[in-house]
């Protein structure tokens, strides 16, 4: 996340704007390929520069600027990647990180459109029909993205006494699978696309959970959410829709609660009346309005309020311990009325 102070001095403005070199150095070292091609060996930068095919002044200096960022090492022997860009830029790691570097690394080329963007109020991909192939890599993108917050999240909200939970646009049920297997008791169900969910198949067979994660394909816009459930996990999808269709999906959460069940909203929330903290969540409203028709971040008082609209009270805000959790570590909740 981003925690730039606010701008008040000339420093501080040119600090702000020049952050984008590290970036533009990470994708140029991407591009090249120079994680996987460096392997596991020291190299000299002639030796380098033969395998990756560049100038040897242009990798030198790409290189001592990746080294002195922590991404690799440089010993009497040479450049080596360090132990994390090892864990998580190669793609021979269990932890490799790709489908989440191909959609940062697009990102980089989709924000240069940001003024044309803003001028039409129109999104970057509004003409390409959404592929499955994308749709796949977006969701694999979403588990890298998820993996740590989903367990840490799953420790610290108590399901104790739930026995059903829909992770509605859950991707690849990364949420739906960390709840799972800290709730035995729990069964499971994601719905979202048809792409979407052959991630969560997979996931969901690597952990053995297919007997207790159902997948339903579909889309909730224009569908009912089928079943009744004890919990509702929004997760990152609210900043993706309007207010009004916001206050719709929640009428339908409602309908999908069993009484006395819970809606959970993880997200990012605008934190003050004037809507200008935290600066991380007004540059993701930014990012809705380059990949969505409608999308935008909203205030947690917003939000409050069109729960209590479609019937859904006792509104809290969970806090997870500090640094743990999605964003702010902020969740959202609130409660169907339980039957009289
Ligand atoms: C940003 S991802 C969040 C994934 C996951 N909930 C998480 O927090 O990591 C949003 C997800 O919502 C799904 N989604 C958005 N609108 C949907 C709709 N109308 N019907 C079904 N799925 C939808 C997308 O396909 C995508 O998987």
């Amino acid at each position: 996340m981003t925690h730039s102070p606010t701008i008040q001095s000339f420093k501080q403005f040119r600090d702000v704007v020049y952050s984008f070199r590290l970036s533009r150095i990470i994708f140029t070292a991407l591009d090249l390929d120079l994680f996987n091609q460096m392997g596991n060996r020291a190299w000299t930068i002639a030796q380098l520069s033969k395998r990756v095919q560049t100038s040897q002044r242009g990798l030198e200096i790409l290189c001592r600027s990746l080294a002195s960022a922590g991404l690799m090492g440089k010993t009497t022997a040479g450049f080596r990647v360090s132990r994390f860009a090892k864990t998580y830029l190669q793609k021979n790691s269990k932890e490799f990180r790709g489908d989440y570097l191909t959609l940062m690394h697009r990102q980089w080329e989709e924000w240069s459109r940001l003024t044309e963007v803003v001028t039409s109020g129109i999104p970057v991909d509004h003409e390409e029909p959404e592929t499955p192939e994308y749709r796949r890599s977006f969701t694999w993108a979403m588990h890298h993205r998820s993996l740590e917050p989903a367990k840490q999240v799953a420790q610290q909200i108590s399901l104790k006494s739930a026995r059903s939970f829909l992770d509605l646009g859950g991707g690849p049920g990364t949420y739906a699978l960390a709840f799972l297997q800290k709730n035995p008791h729990l069964q499971a169900s994601v719905m979202d696309r048809p792409a979407a969910l052959e991630v969560a198949g997979i996931l969901a067979k690597e952990l053995s959970m297919e007997s207790r994660l159902s997948l339903h394909s579909g889309n909730f816009i224009e569908n009912k959410i089928p079943e009744k459930y004890d919990i509702v996990w929004y997760s990152n999808v609210l900043h993706i829709y309007s207010p009004s269709e916001n206050r719709k999906i929640f009428k339908k959460i409602k309908q999908a609660l069993n009484p006395g069940g819970r809606l959970l909203i993880q997200d990012t929330f605008l934190q003050d009346p004037q809507g200008l903290r935290p600066l991380e969540t007004n540059l993701f409203a930014v990012t809705m309005l380059l990949y969505t028709e409608t999308g935008n971040t909203y205030s947690l008082q917003d939000v409050r309020a069109w729960l209590h609209k479609a019937g859904l009270n006792r509104t809290r805000i969970r806090r997870m311990k500090q640094g743990t959790g999605d964003w702010d570590g902020q969740i959202l909740e609130a409660r169907k009325p339980s039957a009289s």
